[in-house]
Order: C-alpha cells, then structure tokens, then sequence
C-alpha cells in the first residue's frame, strides 16, 4: 500500500495488483477507485487505459466529478425525480443531475460509494493479487433505507482479467445495483477519442429513454438501428446518426439488455482497438450494460480543461465504459428486474474486465 493522502481524518492508500503478464492495477480505497490500469498491447508495450486525476485531491474536490473508476452505489444510474416507492411507503433521494431539464437522482446522489473512504484488505486467492473493499452504508444514508453492507473484491488473474465481485447485506429491504464507471481508452489515457475502437456488445435489445434520460419502459430491438453492435462497429460510425434516441444520449448513453442472462458470468461486449491491438472483453453476470461514450466529457476549448493524470487533456468521447448493472430506473419500473434486496439475503455479482491482445499483423 501506497498512502495516498487523506480525507477528514481518514487514511486512504493506493493498492496495486499486478499479474505475471506484466499488467497492473492501481486502486484506492477512495471510492473503490480504478486509479491506473497498466495493459500491455499487441508488442507488450505498457499504456495506461484507465482515465483518472493524478491526486486524491482532485477526485475529492474536483467540482465536475465524471465518476472516474469509481464504486457506484447503492443505485448506479438514474432514478425519476430521485424517488420510489417500495411496500407502501415513499422515499425521496436527492436530484443531482437534469439531463434535459428534467431532475434525477444519479449514480446514489451527493455523496455516493465512488466518495467514501473503504476499508481495505489486500490478499493473494490463488496465486493472484487481490483486494478486499468494505463499506457500511448507514440506514437513511442519501435516503435510502436500511444500513447496507458491501463487500467488493477486485483479483487481476494472469489470464489479463480484472475481477470485481460485489456482495451486500441489507437489514432493511432497499434497491442496490452496484457497478464500477472505468473510463477506458485502449490507446491510453488522453490518447485523443475513441471513436475508432470497434465495439461488440451482445444484446438484441435496449432500452430508449426519454430526454432526461429515463428508460420510456420499452423494451426494443436494436437490430436495424445504430445500437446494434451484434457485429463489430467502430463507435464513431453511427454515433452522429439523426437517430431520436441518439441525438436525446447526445451519443451513445443507454443501457443495452444482455443477452441469455441467467446469472451465469457471460461476454456481454468486445472492444478491440485496432492500432495497439489491445482487446478488452467484458464479462458480467449482471442483465444489463450501460454503454456510455463520454459524451460529458468537455469539449476542446471547454474551461476549465479536464487535466488527466499524465497531463494530458480529457476531451469529448476520450473514454467509454461498459457499466454492468440492472436497468436504469429499476425501482419505478415495474417490468424491470427487481433491484430489491432483502434482509437474509446475499446479492452478489461479478463483472471481469478482460484485457489480451490481438495478434501482431505480420508484414
Ligand atoms: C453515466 C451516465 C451518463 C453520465 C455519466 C457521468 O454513465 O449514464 O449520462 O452521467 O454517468 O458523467
């Protein structure tokens, strides 16, 4: 462990996990925090694909916090007007974003999992390095009700895949849909967009929202639409098509349904970077992906500049993530999968972020 600074009297610490491929992990206890992920490409030449600030500081106290690397919770995503109703009674979350005007509650509200302090744990499972992430959400906490504890385990395999495990208990039944918001640019961080990573996400179905961003409740097919990417597709493509959905995401900003998801870690989508040769795959036993293209990130001239951890500007669609969740707006969704967890129970998941290379192109 690495300390990192502090945050009210709290020590925080960077934890790195490396595996004999040469890859690493930089995560902090703030937030659960992805704060560097070293991948090797196709001649096992080091980049950093992870985007993230360089100091504490930053992902403490920067104003515009776009959730770099971080834990989401206890709801990842939006919830209509930060309020739901469960059993009978109303519960009322705070509103921290307006997409289009209209208020919602995001990714568990003004202080979510990705700005708390965790308890950490490293260890060694089977030969790789891991680490063990604690955090008790009190009863109340952004107005959620029953106190929540979670447990989140990150292990790098020597097969190139990072593992996230999350597991929570509640004693109180609450909604919980935990996910981790890495920004990825399989160039490296600041290596300009990633308008030409070819994205491949297995779904046949998504689900359309409305302009504050809230699934209208359908659930439509993408074949024939700028959303299907059964085949690769740069993601640049498409993304300015006059497709309704696209110009209210101002891009790509939607949660794709997961095909053949019965709680069986499964590939949910490919993304190969076809210059460095980087591939990552990401696996999840989640029923959801949001495919989010970055498209907050400030545009060139945009002040003050986003200044990522080497210096290097962040711009327009310079990252993406693949959030492995349940649907957007669970709780007011009544033909979604249920976001409900019980006392007595165990909700857990695993995503693996699964970084190889793919084969030099031979002259
Ligand atoms: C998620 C949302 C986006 C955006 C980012 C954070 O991916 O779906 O709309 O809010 O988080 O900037």
């Amino acid at each position: 462990m690495k300390p990192w600074g502090s945050i009210k009297g709290q020590e925080v610490g960077l934890y790195t996990l490396a595996n004999a491929g040469g890859m690493q992990a930089d995560i902090s206890n703030y937030g659960g925090t992805i704060v560097s992920l070293r991948v090797p490409d196709r001649n096992g030449t080091l980049a950093d694909v992870a985007l993230g600030y360089r100091t504490l500081d930053e992902y403490a106290v920067s104003a515009y916090s776009p959730y770099f690397g971080a834990l989401i919770g206890r709801v990842g995503n939006r919830i209509a007007r930060g309020r739901f109703s469960l059993h009978g009674r109303d519960y009322r979350l705070a509103t921290n974003n307006e997409p289009g005007g209209l208020p919602c509650h995001l990714h568990g509200g003004l202080k979510g999992f990705d700005k708390m302090v965790w308890k950490a744990e490293p260890f060694k499972r089977n030969g790789a390095e891991a680490l063990r992430l604690f955090y008790t959400s009190a009863d109340g906490e952004e107005g959620y009700p029953g106190n929540l504890e979670v447990i989140v385990t990150y292990s790098l395999g020597a097969d190139g895949a990072l593992s996230i495990e999350y597991e929570a208990h509640t004693d109180k039944p609450t909604p919980v849909n935990l996910t981790n918001h890495c920004y990825f640019n399989l160039k490296g961080e600041g290596e300009g967009d990633i308008l030409d990573h070819l994205a491949e996400i297995r779904a046949a179905n998504y689900t359309p929202v409305d302009k504050g961003l809230i699934p209208v409740g359908t659930i439509e097919p993408v074949a024939g639409t700028p959303f299907d990417f059964a085949a690769p597709h740069r993601i640049g493509e498409r993304i300015e098509d006059r497709h309704e959905q696209l110009v209210l995401g101002a891009g790509y900003d939607h949660n794709w349904v997961l095909d053949g998801q019965g709680g069986l870690l499964s590939l949910a989508a490919r993304v190969t970077e076809p210059v460095s040769g980087r591939v990552l795959e990401v696996l999840t036993t989640e029923p959801g992906v949001q495919f989010y293209s970055g498209n907050f990130l400030p545009l060139p001239g945009a002040l003050p500049p986003m200044i990522g951890k080497s210096g290097k500007p962040y711009l327009h669609r310079g990252g993406f993530c693949l959030e492995t969740q349940h649907y957007p707006d669970s709780p007011n969704q009544p033909s979604f999968p249920s976001l409900i967890l019980n006392p007595g129970e165990v909700r857990r998941s695993v995503t693996q972020y699964r970084f190889s290379a793919s084969a030099p192109v031979s002259l």
